[in-house]
């Protein structure tokens, strides 16, 4: 457990613009920064860091939090592990006390996976390193391939014994759970155990026995599974093993290298892809440290979008052999496709930068790589052979090929740039390229439309944020304001009366979401004009009206306890009772401190009820200022508004309730007296809305 006390530091410490700046290049502008967001794909910087509010906010994707939540989004960690991170970085010290397996049970179990990985990676490197099975087959294998000691610890590589129990017989010794070894892969558990309820160190053995171990790192350094090699190259037994897909090891969401790697990819700007664990170490043996591998899978989407985080462009170094060469083809659409610059290197017959690396100098590798590496669109055009030129029907599937992948290109000045080279090439019109390009691409333009407009009607959520054109404003898409459950504000239009009654009918699962943007209104007003004062009057014990004054926060929360209302979203109630209790300490607690709330639940929601606010000055200001003004001026109004929304909401349900109760009464007298709840909530009702009626809705 990490004290109240060290997480208040963190909070202090942790820069949001450095925290993001990690992962992002970012940019000032204003007196914000900006860069390309990590959670989507964009080429222009939609993303904003508000180094004062000390939050980010993406305008394409809509993401938003402080810096714990960005640690937490960007790299899949929980809110320890993201606590973790960050004191790390900023060299503050957690009292880490001995974990029992009780307490480690309790830790989620990400998190227990990831503490056993980190057991794992310092048991195989202590192996190689300390002892004489390991120093004997382990660390001479690795010496024999050529790999020089600094770089077998810079990659952390290990040695997994003969025995099949050595790890497991550790690891369960040092108090980790065997259930949870087996989530790992670390170790197996057998068919015929499968049913076992109490996983015990007889029913497991080690999955890497007698292997060479290669760890593998998520993007800031945690171990997240193993690559486990034989000895030798017996061909009866698969060469690697890998730590099955589990909780925190998604291999298609992984880049082998990257953690070692990023730094040098940002510098650089432009990243190598390889194959293999061994391309990444021998290439940076050689002292080129820009280059990750995607590890024997073929390349996916998410893992494009890792490099994307750090650069645009790549290059892709494929062994000489045609499976090779088939892979990279694969693998470059897609990366196309992600809008990045792709450059291709095909080694020599048989050989890959590994085996390369080592029949030559480090220069005169840096030099081969850097002479025979070619843009792969002119490359893929330029591969045109004699025979296909002068064939006209091989020549025009030469082309289709070739505009095939063009048009793959989102960006259309890339396009017609390519277009141009690619013309001269093989000897076409240029405009006839452009055309058929625009052919391909519009087809598929209309096939996505379509496939979209099938989902839409067949009920489906339309997702928000494919259209990527008008990522800059979402604001200005009126759509915005409908009710759309992932969306937590709500224009006032909201919760005028009409609409009210539309909320009536839908779905008992629309409720829980009308109550939540309801609710959370009040919340967003709670903490932006909490501290204002009203002049509000009341009847006074003589039964005088008078004109008194009292803070926003008094006004919701007496309006509230009055009629004994809780809020029917547990999150939105958190926020209330942390209210409330910072209100008993007298205190009127502002929107800054929600914001950086050690409780994640309470920090994320502060976000993203501020995030309104900070939309509106960012860039919303000049155009509808106006409907700041009004807020601001009408606090009151705002706020009663609010608030009777919410009571006629509540009685609309108190009184469907009843009614249900009406349909099979057990006697006369329950009836009555259900009857006439029903006509006292009615009365009330009418009440509320004809101040809400009054409340002029702009
Ligand atoms: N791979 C795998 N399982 C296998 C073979 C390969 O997971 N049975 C993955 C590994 O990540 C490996 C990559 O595919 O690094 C490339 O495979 P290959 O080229 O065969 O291996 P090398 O990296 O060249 O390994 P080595 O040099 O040790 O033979
Ligand atoms: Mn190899």
């Amino acid at each position: 457990m990490i004290s109240k006390d060290t997480i208040e530091q963190i909070i202090y410490y942790a820069r949001i613009d450095e925290v993001v700046g990690d992962f992002v290049p970012l940019k000032k502008r204003g007196s914000n920064m900006w860069g390309c967001c990590p959670f989507h794909n964009e080429k222009t910087p939609s993303f904003s860091v508000s180094p004062s509010k000390g939050i980010y906010k993406c305008f394409g994707c809509g993401k938003a939090g402080n810096s714990i939540n960005f640690v937490m989004e960007v790299d899949k960690k929980t809110y320890p592990e993201a606590l973790r991170y960050l004191a790390k970085k900023y060299n503050i010290h957690i009292e880490e006390k001995e974990v029992t397996p009780e307490e480690l049970a309790a830790q989620g179990e990400k998190e227990s996976l990831r503490i056993i990985n980190t057991f794992a990676n310092k048991y195989f490197q202590n192996n190689l390193w300390e002892t004489d099975e390991g120093k004997s087959i382990g660390l001479s294998y690795f010496r024999e391939r050529g790999f020089r000691d600094d770089i077998i610890r810079k990659f952390e590589l290990g040695f997994s014994f003969e025995d099949r129990k050595a790890l497991t017989k550790a690891a369960i010794e040092a108090g980790y759970n065997p259930t949870y070894l087996v989530k790992t892969g670390l170790s197996i558990l057998p068919e015929r155990h499968a049913n076992e309820t109490n996983i015990t160190e007889a029913h497991i053995f080690d999955r890497f026995a007698g292997r060479v171990m290669f760890p593998i790192r998520g993007v800031s350094g945690d171990v997240v599974g193993f690559g486990g090699r034989i000895l030798g190259n017996n061909k009866e037994t698969a060469k690697y093993l890998n730590s099955p897909q589990s909780e925190i090891y998604d291999k298609s969401k992984i880049l082998y290298g990257l953690y070692e790697s990023k730094k040098s990819i940002q510098q650089e700007e432009f990243c190598f892809m390889v194959e293999g664990y061994t391309d990444v170490i021998a290439l940076h043996q050689a002292g080129i440290e820009n280059v990750v591998a995607s590890s024997g899978t073929s390349l996916t989407v998410d893992q494009i979008k890792l490099v994307q985080r750090f650069t645009n462009n790549i290059t892709i170094l494929y062994d000489g052999d045609s499976a090779g060469q088939k892979a990279a083809d694969r693998g470059v659409g897609l990366v196309l496709e992600e809008g990045m610059n792709v450059r291709v290197l095909l080694f020599p017959d048989n050989d890959d930068p590994d085996s390369y690396a080592k029949k030559v100098s480090a220069d005169e590798l840096k030099s081969f790589i850097k002479n025979n590496s070619h843009d792969f669109i002119t490359y893929s055009a330029s591969r045109i052979s004699e025979e296909e030129k002068k064939d006209p029907i091989k020549k025009t599937g030469f082309i289709r090929h070739v505009i095939e992948i063009i048009s793959l290109i989102p960006d259309s000045i890339s396009r017609s740039v390519y277009i141009k080279e690619c013309s001269r090439i093989v000897d076409v019109d240029e405009q006839i390229l452009t055309l058929e390009v625009n052919k391909i691409r519009f087809d598929k333009e209309t096939r996505k439309q379509k496939d979209k407009n099938r989902q839409q009607n067949s009920g489906q959520k339309p997702n928000q944020n494919s259209g990527q054109s008008s990522n800059q404003n979402p604001n200005q898409n009126p759509a915005y304001y409908a009710p759309h459950p992932d969306e937590p504000f709500p224009d006032e239009a909201l919760f005028a009366p009409e609409s009210l009654e539309a909320i009536e009918t839908e779905q008992r699962q629309m409720r829980l979401d009308v109550y939540d943007v309801i609710e959370k209104n009040i919340c967003r007003l709670l903490l932006k004009f909490g501290h204002y004062l009203l002049d509000v009057e009341i009847y006074n014990q003589e039964g005088e009206l008078m004109t008194m004054q009292i803070s926003v926060a008094e006004f919701i929360l007496v309006e509230l306890f009055h009629d004994e209302l809780t809020f029917v979203s547990p999150v939105n109630q958190l926020l209330l009772d942390e209210y409330v209790h910072e209100l008993r300490e007298d205190r009127i607690p502002q929107e800054n401190y929600f914001i950086m709330h050690p409780n994640p639940a309470i920090s994320q929601m502060a976000v993203q009820l501020a995030e309104d606010a900070y939309q509106l000055s960012e860039n919303w200001l000049n155009k509808y200022g106006v409907h700041i003004e009004t807020e601001i001026h009408n606090v009151k109004k705002t706020v009663e508004h609010a608030l009777y929304v919410y009571k006629d909401k509540r009685l609309m349900d108190m009184i469907q309730e009843l009614k249900e109760t009406l349909k099979d009464p057990e006697n006369d007298d329950e009836m009555f007296m259900t009857l006439s709840e029903i006509r006292k909530y009615e009365s009330f009702k009418a009440r509320v809305n004809k101040l809400l009626g009054r409340t002029i809705v702009k």
